[in-house]
């Protein structure tokens, strides 16, 4: 495979509850390398954002934990890690779904949407010494062959979008290439370039959309992010806020 280190180092486990508790684990009891993957065919009690589950059916889809020590990076820039591991996706889902009817974008703060449904997302959890960030465990599910979502309407697979099933290992391999490319980049402080791509394919700049705070509907576009990873938002009073993503909610865009 084609990275210097991401992946190179693999735990695959058959069935796991979920791959970043294995990760923070193998990180408390062995000296886990940076770049060492976690990786599942069956997650029973996968995690998601805010406290909620990731469901993914066996053996259809990527879901996995990448092991970094990204001491490089100060804890106030954490939400780089973010960026880039939502930019890796993007050029992933650009590469295979070759396709310009695809509208492949990046939700804040990490989801990534196509046709403005949901394809995969991200859990990262960190560690935090001395103001820099001793490690971090970005998890990751994908959704590749599965096709029926159940419930979830708002949910895609890149075998739904290109209409033939996807060999997963080869994703997987994808994958890292470009988070390993990304990643080196933020090593290397190339945070234009990084906060730039990001902005490019950020979604709901071009248009008013709904979100909530504290129950309440309220409709903006998306400005961007600062440093730290707040949204900035303009309302429709043309007024700039900012907002952390505990506090406000991107309710989920309808389909076009
Ligand atoms: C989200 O809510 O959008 C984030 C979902 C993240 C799911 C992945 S699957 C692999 C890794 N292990 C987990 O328990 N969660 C993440």
């Amino acid at each position: 495979m084609a990275t210097l280190f991401i992946g190179q180092t693999k735990v695959f486990l058959p069935e796991t509850d979920s791959t970043n508790s294995y990760a923070i684990e193998l990180l408390k009891n062995v000296n886990a390398i940076e770049g060492t993957v976690v990786h599942t065919n069956k997650q029973t009690q996968g995690k998601g954002q805010r406290g909620n589950g990731w469901i993914a059916e066996p053996e259809q889809n990527a879901t996995l934990s990448i092991i970094l020590r990204p001491d490089f990076l100060s804890s106030k820039k954490a939400f780089y890690l973010s960026k880039i591991t939502a930019l890796a996706l993007h050029d992933v889902l650009t590469e295979i779904l070759n396709d310009s009817q695809f509208d492949i974008k990046i939700k804040w703060p990490n989801d990534i949407l196509v046709n403005r449904k949901k394809i995969a997302g991200v859990l990262i959890e960190n560690s935090i010494l001395n103001d820099s960030l001793q490690w971090c465990v970005v998890g990751i599910g994908l959704n590749i062959n599965q096709e029926d979502f159940g419930a979830l309407k708002q949910a895609t697979s890149i075998r739904l979008l290109n209409k033939k099933t996807c060999n997963v290992e080869s994703v997987i391999d994808t994958l890292f290439m470009h988070f390993e490319k990304w990643y080196l980049r933020l090593k290397r402080s190339e945070f234009a370039v990084i906060d730039e791509t990001y902005l490019t394919h950020l979604f709901g700049t071009k248009a008013l959309n709904t979100f909530e705070k504290d129950g309440k509907q309220f409709r903006a576009t998306v400005k961007g992010v600062n440093e730290t990873g707040l949204l900035l938002l303009e309302t429709e009073s043309k007024e700039i806020r900012t907002f952390d993503v505990k506090d406000v909610t991107f309710i989920y865009p309808a389909s076009a």
